[in-house]
């Protein structure tokens, strides 16, 4: 029996499409009910439109700055689709203990930092100001406390010479269209946990020279 799926987004949608394009393998263990976005100019409602999936706007503006109000209207939304799992992909609200509370141990969440390093919001631009070497993603569980519920999975990348935020946006950006995915489906299976079954992946290998990479490893 596959589980029920919402995705909220504010935006491009991108990780809903990756989502979307996992679910229609017909062994998934999921299938996407509802695509939901708070902001109604979110690209990605008409991605989800186009594969006929049910993609509603509850606009947090019509609510006049009554958070608890817009949040039981998504709750109610969520509920009358018969939700069973929330993936937030770009969904830019804070959320108030009422809907995290509502779907405690039910919603996930993708990051695009290796967390606990950076989380909030402009990730990339801190991991190049940090001078890291690897950033990544990660999909959580969500919690009261942002982006620090427990870890499902990560992916690793190298922060390359040259790189900008927006093109170490792009490398993490391919990372995440993987592993949301393939956390999702461990997640809806009830096989994925914080520990240890978490997935795992180190993507796009160091540009080390082979050469220099055998001398490391021969015997002295
Ligand atoms: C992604 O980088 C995701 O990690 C973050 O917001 C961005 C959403 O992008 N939470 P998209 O809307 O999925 O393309």
């Amino acid at each position: 029996m596959k589980r029920r799926v919402a995705i909220l987004i504010s935006g491009r949608g991108s990780n809903m499409a990756a989502l979307l394009d996992a679910a229609s393998v017909p062994d998934f263990p999921a299938e996407i009910a509802l695509v939901l976005s708070n902001r109604p100019g979110a690209a990605g409602l008409e991605r989800a439109r186009a594969a006929r999936l049910p993609a509603v706007c509850i606009d947090h503006r019509d609510f006049n700055g009554d958070r608890a109000a817009h949040e039981a209207a998504i709750d109610q939304a969520l509920r009358t689709e018969g939700t069973e799992i929330v993936c937030l992909a770009g969904y830019m609200r804070l959320m108030t203990p009422f809907l995290v509370g509502a779907w405690r141990g039910r919603m996930l969440n993708i990051h695009p930092s290796l967390l606990p390093a950076f989380p909030g919001l402009d990730t990339h631009a801190r991991a190049l100001a940090a001078g890291v070497k690897l950033h990544g993603c990660t999909v959580h569980v969500v919690t009261e406390e942002m982006d620090a519920g427990p870890i499902l999975a990560q992916a690793a990348v190298p922060v390359l010479p040259g790189d900008t935020p927006d093109s170490l946006a792009a490398r993490v950006l391919c990372q995440e269209h993987m592993i949301y995915p393939a956390a999702l489906a461990a997640f809806a299976a009830g096989v994925a946990g914080p520990n240890p079954a978490a997935a795992a992946a180190l993507a796009n290998p160091l540009p080390w020279p082979v050469a220099h990479h055998k001398t490391l490893q021969d015997p002295i």
